[in-house]
């Protein structure tokens, strides 16, 4: 079998129109521009490369961008201040603190500075809990990418056995969780695999649906992965740069082999990727509209 394969890039494109709909109606029926601030602290060349899209994005569907880029020395007490301003502020729905932030920086304690209703990234404790407990909130945009991305390519997720390999509080964790809901797009039978797993393989190979986020390139190979499975590649592993410095990027599946095997893969770059900016737009949006009492 050869992977039919799954383009993030394309779905993605559709929900950008749909979500530029939604902006142009927001600012013409309500007089709304949704907000995004962005913060950056550091000079992490791939941090650079990600707030650059989202910034890119906001400026593409009409939403209004600003971008707070920030010295690698900057104290914590700066940041948090500069949290506490964007909270203030009404032209801004939705906060971004790109992660990871340089090492003297308490990332928990900048996420619970933000104001939960401008908790766009749906890292902050009250979005996680919301979350898990299946009440309606932010969701992290990359998790929610690969549902919104199983959905639009038709994938039956409902009694599906899910196979998690990762569990950081970014994918690992949100994506088994949402997946794991009682609810459509989702009720799933979840498992989570890590690094203190037994026998990862032996997991693997039982999965439907295999989601892997472990930043490894090609850790995943061909014998891991059952015939027929779908197979969702979330890492971003840099193997080199072209001559011209361009970065170049694998994931966490050995993409070439696996393909004959799986029915659907996505690929890495254009694959989860570009669904994590959609769905940051969409939950700015969301708060913008929130914010203004709108449905
Ligand atoms: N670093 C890697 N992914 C993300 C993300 O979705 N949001 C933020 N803020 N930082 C990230």
């Amino acid at each position: 079998m050869t992977a039919r394969i799954i383009s993030g890039t394309a779905i993605a494109r559709q929900i950008t129109e749909e979500v530029r709909a939604d902006v142009a109606e927001l600012k013409s029926r309500h007089g709304v521009t949704p907000g995004l601030a962005t913060v950056l602290v550091g000079d992490d060349p791939a941090s650079h490369v990600y707030v650059t899209a989202k910034v890119k994005a906001c400026l593409d569907i009409g939403i209004y961008s600003e971008r707070h880029d920030l010295p690698g020395y900057t104290p914590e007490d700066d940041l948090l201040a500069l949290i506490d301003k964007l909270n203030k502020d009404p032209r801004i729905h939705g906060i971004l603190v790109q992660s990871p932030p340089p090492p003297h920086i308490n990332e928990n304690r900048v996420v619970c500075a933000i104001d939960p209703r401008k908790d766009v990234d749906g890292f902050h404790p009250v979005s996680v809990g919301r979350m898990v407990i299946g009440e309606p909130g932010f969701l992290p945009c990359t998790p929610r990418g690969v549902q919104v991305l199983l959905e639009r390519s038709g994938i039956e997720t409902v009694g599906a056995e899910v196979v998690v390999v990762g569990r950081s509080n970014i994918i690992g964790k949100p994506v088994a969780n949402i997946l794991l809901q009682k609810a459509k797009g989702a009720n799933a039978t979840v498992t989570v695999c890590h690094s203190a797993t037994r026998n990862i393989a032996e997991h693997t190979r039982r999965a439907d649906i295999l989601i892997t986020a472990i930043g490894r390139p090609k850790f995943i190979t061909a014998d891991m992965v059952k015939e027929g499975a779908v197979v969702i590649d979330i890492g971003i592993n840099e193997i080199g740069r072209t001559p011209e410095g361009k970065r170049i990027l694998t994931g966490d599946v050995d993409f070439e082999a696996v393909k004959e095997k799986a029915s659907a893969i996505t690929p890495v770059p254009g694959g989860a990727g570009p669904m994590t900016i959609v769905i940051l737009m969409s939950n700015t949006i969301k708060a913008a509209k929130m914010a203004a009492g709108v449905q």
